[in-house]
């Protein structure tokens, strides 16, 4: 079972990732129904968003512009976004115990603004620290597919946004940061083909998701007050930014 160090002491968290129409906001909305029917306190959120907040930055990440947006607006947009998501719904779910089920977070940053925008890489990683409190997620899915594959499912079911109109190599080279972040951080970050059918690529989150499980309570008591996350975890944030 993977343990990483900073694991919340209650609560699970998990992050879903990939590149446009790749599926993982179908596959998070099945991953909680899964786990509601469980009796398993699930938080379904989104990056950017998740509050009344982050939704504003997010429509102003995504609209489309009249103006060029530079990569580091693109990048203190969706840190921002973050910074407020994390203290308002993210921590306080886990400490909770909680379940969360997050559509993108610290990667897409990466894959994004980094590889993509080409902005620094380490620099980007500090800043996430500093946004995400430091909090990692327990465990990453990389839904991957051929990028046309992902922007023609896109076209079909909607408008597209400001990022999803970027290039066919802007979109190629966020699939190769994915796939390399997965390679650099194989026990956090597991990569699923998102080739299949939805129901075959549940079944396959399933098989990932339940050895993880072990520890998380079955309904859980919302009456209790959220207890704050541990010491450790919050000084380390504090240092993030050199
Ligand atoms: P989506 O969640 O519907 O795919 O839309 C979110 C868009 O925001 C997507 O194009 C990726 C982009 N994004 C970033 O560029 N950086 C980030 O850190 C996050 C969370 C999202």
């Amino acid at each position: 079972m993977m343990t990483p160090r900073n694991r919340p002491p209650r609560g699970l968290f998990i992050t879903l990732e990939g590149t446009e129409g790749c599926g993982k906001s179908t596959q998070a909305k099945l991953l909680g129904e899964h786990l509601r029917n469980q009796g398993y306190d699930t938080v379904e959120t989104r990056e950017p968003g998740g509050t009344p907040l982050a939704e504003k930055i997010r429509s102003l990440l995504l609209d489309r512009a009249d103006e060029p947006v530079a990569p580091e607006t693109e990048a203190f947009l969706v840190l921002a976004a973050r910074r407020q998501h994390v203290a308002q719904v993210i921590e306080p779910a886990l400490a909770r115990g909680s379940i969360v089920l997050c559509d993108r977070f610290i990667d897409s940053t990466l894959a994004y603004q980094g590889y993509a925008r080409g902005l620094d890489i380490a620099t980007l990683e500090r800043l996430n620290r500093l946004a995400a409190h430091a909090l990692m997620p327990d465990l990453t899915l990389v839904f991957d597919l051929p990028v046309s594959t992902g922007l023609a499912r896109r076209r079909s079911a909607a408008e597209l946004n400001r990022l999803d109109r970027e290039s066919l190599r802007f979109h190629r080279s966020v699939r190769t940061g994915f796939l390399d972040l997965a390679k650099r951080h194989p026990t956090r970050i597991k990569v699923l083909s998102a080739r299949a059918s939805k129901e075959t690529v549940a079944h396959a989150v399933a098989r990932v998701v339940t050895p993880m499980l072990g520890h998380i309570r079955r309904g859980v008591d919302h009456n209790r007050p959220a207890a704050s996350r541990p010491s450790p975890q919050k000084s380390q944030a504090r240092h993030a930014i050199r």
